[in-house]
C-alpha cells in the first residue's frame, strides 16, 4: 500500500491506496484556520501533525499494516513555517491566502524589480509567496527572525516530524520565490536580499524522490513495519495534476479547492513576459504554468454556511434555474485576489441585482464568478499561444455536476473526469509508489492508474451567451478596485 497525505487549508486528507491505483480508503481531519487580524491567514504547524497522526492511525485501521512500503504529500504551498534551535515552531505557520504582505511585496516587485526577480526565480512576488513573510518577520518580529534555524513548507513540517530530514521538492520550493526555478538550486541573490543563508532552507529533491524512512518509533506507535519510505512529494497544485494524469506536455487541470488554479503541464521551462502566470516545476521533473484564484470553493462554502447557514450544497444547487440568463455578478475576492490582479485589497461583491432576483440567482453568481476568475488566467495563458481544447478537473467543488458544466462552458473547453476528485492525495499516494520503485516514472504510474470516465462537453449556445458575459464581469473590478 502507499499513503497520500493532503495538507489542506481545511482538513487533511490521507488516501490509502493499492499498487495498482485502486484506493482503498480516504479519511479527513479538520483543524481550524484563524485570521488574527483582517487579510490574516495562519494555521498551527501543531495542528498539521497531531490531525495528521490520528488520520493515519484512523486509516489504518483494519489493515495489513506491514504492507504499507511508502507515504508521500501533496500540501498547501508557500506557508511560512519556522523552526528555532530546538525544533520548536516559533510563530503560527503564516499561509498562503494571507494578505499582510503589501509592503513588502510592493518592495520586491518596485525596489528590487521584477525583472530582477524574474531573473533570480522566473517569478514575481505575490502577497501569498513565502519569501515577502521572511520579510515580514524580520521587519515586525526581529526577536523571531533571529530565532529561526530551519525554513519551510507545510508539507516538509509533516515530512521532518515523520523522518527527520529537512527536506523540500522543487515543485513546492518554486512557491517561495527563493528558488531559481529554471536551473533546480536556490537563488543566492533571493538569499542575500531575504537575510537568511542556505543553512536554513531545506534539501531539495525531485517530487517522486525518498528523502527518509518513517522514524522508529513513531513507525512502531503506528503499527507499521520498518522501513517505511518517506517521498518528497509536491505542492498541492502538482500533486493534483498527478493525480489526475495531468503529466503531458499542454496537460491542463482545474482544481476548485479553498483556492481555484488552473495547471498547465509543460516538459520545457517557459515563463509569460508579465509574469502573469506563475512559473513552476512540476512533479514529474518537468514544469508548469499556472493561475491562482485566492477564493474558490471557499466562496462556496462562505454563500453555502455563512450567509445561508445551511450545508444542504446539492439541493440549494437543485433551486438554480437555466444557465446563461442570470444578470448578478459576483466578483469572488473574499480573500483579495492572486491572478491576474495581484491585488491583496481587492474586496468581493454582488453586482446586478432587481426586485426579481433570486437567491438562486445569487448562488449561481457565486459559482459563475469563480468560473470567470479561472476564465482571467485562462486568457491569459491563451495569449501566451497556449490552446487547450479540455481540463481534467479536482478539488472539493468537483464534486458538483452544475459547477463542473458552468467551469466548461465559461472556458468552452471539455473538461474531463477521473473516478476521484481527490487529486492531491492521490497525487501524493502515486508519487510515493514511483519513490518505492513501483513504477519507473510518473507518467508510466498515471498512465497506467488514471482513466478518464467521463466527460462534460461545451454547448456552443451557451458558451457564447457566457462569452458575453465575461466581457461583462471583466469591466467590474477595474470600475470597484479605485472605489
Ligand atoms: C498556489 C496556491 C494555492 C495553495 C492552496 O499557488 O497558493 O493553490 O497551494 O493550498
Amino acid at each position: 500500500f502507499y499513503i497520500g497525505v493532503d495538507l489542506g487549508t481545511s482538513a487533511v486528507k490521507l488516501l490509502l491506496m493499492d499498487q495498482d491505483g485502486k484506493i482503498e480508503k480516504i479519511v479527513s481531519k479538520e483543524y481550524p484556520l484563524s485570521f488574527p487580524n483582517p487579510g490574516w491567514s495562519e494555521q498551527n504547524p501543531g495542528d498539521w501533525y497531531e490531525q495528521s497522526i490520528a488520520g493515519l492511525k484512523e486509516l489504518l485501521e483494519s489493515v495489513d499494516k506491514s504492507q504499507v512500503a511508502g507515504i508521500s504529500f501533496g500540501g498547501q504551498m508557500h506557508g511560512l513555517v519556522i523552526l528555532d534551535e530546538n525544533d520548536e515552531v516559533i510563530r503560527p505557520a503564516i499561509l498562503w491566502n494571507d494578505g499582510r504582505t503589501t509592503k513588502e511585496t510592493d518592495y520586491l516587485n518596485q525596489v528590487i524589480g521584477k525583472e530582477k526577480l524574474s531573473e533570480y526565480t522566473a517569478n514575481i512576488a505575490f502577497a501569498g509567496f513565502t519569501a515577502p513573510k521572511i520579510l515580514w518577520v524580520k521587519e515586525n518580529e526581529p526577536e523571531n527572525f533571529k530565532r529561526i534555524q530551519k525554513i519551510m513548507l507545510p508539507k516538509d513540517y509533516l515530512a521532518y516530524k515523520l523522518s527527520g530530514s529537512f527536506c523540500c521538492d522543487y515543485s513546492d520550493a518554486s512557491g517561495m520565490l527563493l528558488l531559481d526555478v529554471k536551473n533546480k538550486r536556490w537563488s543566492q541573490e533571493m538569499i542575500d536580499i531575504c537575510g537568511i543563508s542556505l543553512e536554513q532552507l531545506p534539501k531539495l529533491y525531485e517530487s517522486y524522490e525518498v528523502v527518509g524512512e518513517i522514524k522508529p518509533d513513531l513507525a512502531a506507535e503506528l503499527g507499521l513495519a520498518g522501513h517505511v519510505k518517506v517521498i518528497a512529494g509536491a505542492g498541492d497544485n502538482a500533486a493534483a495534476a498527478v493525480g489526475t494524469g495531468t503529466v503531458g506536455d499542454g496537460m491542463c487541470n482545474i482544481s476548485l479547492g479553498t483556492s481555484g488554479t488552473i495547471f498547465i503541464a509543460s516538459d520545457t521551462f517557459g515563463v509569460d513576459e508579465n509574469n502573469a502566470l506563475h512559473s513552476f516545476a512540476h512533479a514529474n521533473g518537468g514544469y508548469h504554468l499556472m493561475g491562482v484564484m485566492l477564493s474558490a470553493a471557499s466562496c462556496n462554502k462562505w454563500w453555502m454556511e455563512e450567509i445561508l447557514k445551511s450545508k444542504d450544497f446539492a439541493g440549494e444547487q437543485a433551486e438554480i434555474g437555466e444557465l446563461g440568463e442570470n444578470n448578478v455578478y459576483f466578483l469572488p475576492y473574499l480573500m483579495g485576489e492572486r491572478s491576474p490582479h495581484n491585488d491583496p485589497g481587492a474586496r468581493a461583491a454582488f453586482v446586478g441585482m432587481t426586485m426579481d432576483s433570486t437567491r438562486a440567482d445569487m448562488y449561481q453568481a457565486v459559482l459563475e464568478g469563480v468560473a470567470f476568475g479561472i476564465r482571467d488566467s485562462f486568457e491569459v495563458a491563451k495569449k501566451l499561444g497556449i490552446h487547450i481544447e479540455r481540463s481534467k478537473i479536482a478539488g472539493g467543488g468537483a464534486k458538483s455536476p452544475l459547477w463542473k458544466k458552468i467551469m466548461a462552458n465559461v472556458l468552452g473547453i471539455k473538461i474531463d473526469m477521473i473516478a476521484s476528485e481527490e487529486g492531491p492525495a492521490l497525487g501524493g499516494a502515486i508519487l510515493a509508489a514511483v519513490g518505492c520503485g513501483e513504477y519507473s516514472s510518473v507518467e508510466e504510474a498515471t498512465d497506467k492508474m488514471i482513466q478518464v470516465v467521463d466527460t462534460v462537453e461545451p454547448d456552443p449556445e451557451l458558451v457564447e451567451k457566457y462569452n458575453a458575459k465575461y466581457q461583462e464581469f471583466v469591466k467590474i473590478y477595474p470600475a470597484l478596485r479605485d472605489r
